[in-house]
């Protein structure tokens, strides 16, 4: 069953995170908010109980995003957004709230101001962030908060300290952390975290990370994590990770991507992984008879077949 379509709704940012040169590209999207409500009645069909979540480059650079959010809600479907969290303000807080958006990821990299404001390239952006907290908080029946951290070199140290203090803090609704991969829209390599272009960001202190991990894992086989979003089980699988990235991570991980999982590119093509063939494109097809097409089983069983080291299987789509 479809549990969760992606949608990439802008391809430009205004930031220049350590981590990602999405700035790089052209702002905009082919897909605009006449199309959406084509899109979100087909899910809608295909499953009501659905999420959507609506991503970037930096979502809140669309105009129309309430809009397309009030599209989402009008199916019944609930949809969520991750922001660098700088474009919040009174009114924009309030105008998702209305749209009736659901849940809200906010990046957060670091424990402390001056390391989240140096690895997102923004003096500034900790503390917009912190107060966009509070506005939300201020909001009667406002939407969800989830802080979302990737782990690098440059906070792997503050981890620990983020993750109590988020889940102590009362607006967390979730934690999520992120393993770091190769820096977004940079033509892929491999072993690229052994790039002198790139391995600046990757945690290289094993005894490092063997600690943290472990005091993680500990916090978290307590109960006293009970916000974060991943299992002890996948903890180890980060951990392992960033000990041994060569390693295969289908490995340990049968891949469920094939029918619970669909992304929208900002051209329109959808697929139902990034490493398959598109099955078509929004913006010509019907993406319910996309998703019960011959084309679309036969892409399903060439995905159970698929030897590809997978991040999916580790992040957004793990399964115990
Ligand atoms: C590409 S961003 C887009 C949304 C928004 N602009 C933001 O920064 O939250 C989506 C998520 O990917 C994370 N991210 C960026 N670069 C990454 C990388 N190289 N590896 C893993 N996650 C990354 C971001 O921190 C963010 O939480
Ligand atoms: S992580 Fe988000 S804010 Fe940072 S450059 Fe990428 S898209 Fe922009």
């Amino acid at each position: 069953m479809l549990k969760n379509c992606s949608i990439k709704i802008e391809s430009g940012c205004f930031f220049k995170c350590e981590m990602c040169y999405f700035w790089k590209r052209k702002k905009g999207s082919n897909i605009y908010v006449k199309d959406f409500d084509k899109i979100f009645r087909s899910l809608a069909k295909i499953n009501p109980n659905m999420q959507v979540s609506l991503y970037g480059g930096e979502p809140l650079m669309r105009q129309d995003i309430f809009e397309i959010i009030q599209l989402a809600t009008n199916q019944g479907l609930k949809s969520n957004i991750c922001t660098n969290g700088f474009l919040l303000n009174k009114k924009v807080v309030k105008k998702l709230s209305e749209a009736g958006l659901y849940d809200m990821y906010i990046s957060l990299d670091g424990y402390k101001k001056e390391t989240h404001d140096k690895i997102r390239g923004q003096i500034g952006s900790y503390d917009k962030i912190i107060n966009a907290f509070e506005i939300i908080n201020g909001i009667k029946n406002s939407f969800y908060v989830s802080p979302t951290f990737v782990i690098l070199k440059q906070n792997i140290k503050e981890l620990i300290d983020f993750v109590v203090w988020a889940e102590k803090y009362r607006f967390t609704k979730e934690i999520s952390l992120q393993v770091l991969e190769q820096p977004l829209n940079t033509p892929l390599i491999e072993y690229w975290y052994r790039d002198k272009r790139y391995s600046h960001l990757w945690p290289d202190d094993i005894i490092l990370i063997k600690t943290i991990f472990q005091k993680l894992i500990n916090l978290k086989k307590k109960g006293k994590l009970s916000k974060l979003k991943q299992t002890t089980n996948q903890l180890k699988g980060y951990e392992k990770y960033y000990l041994f990235p060569e390693v295969f991570v289908k490995k340990q991980n049968e891949c469920n991507v094939q029918n619970e999982y669909l992304n929208i590119y900002d051209d329109g093509d959808v697929k139902m992984c990034n490493k398959m063939e598109p099955l078509g494109n929004v913006l010509n097809d019907d993406l319910y008879e996309l998703w019960y097409s011959f084309e679309a089983n036969k892409i399903r069983n060439k995905m159970k077949l698929c030897k590809t080291n997978c991040m999916q299987v580790l992040t957004t789509a793990y399964k115990e």
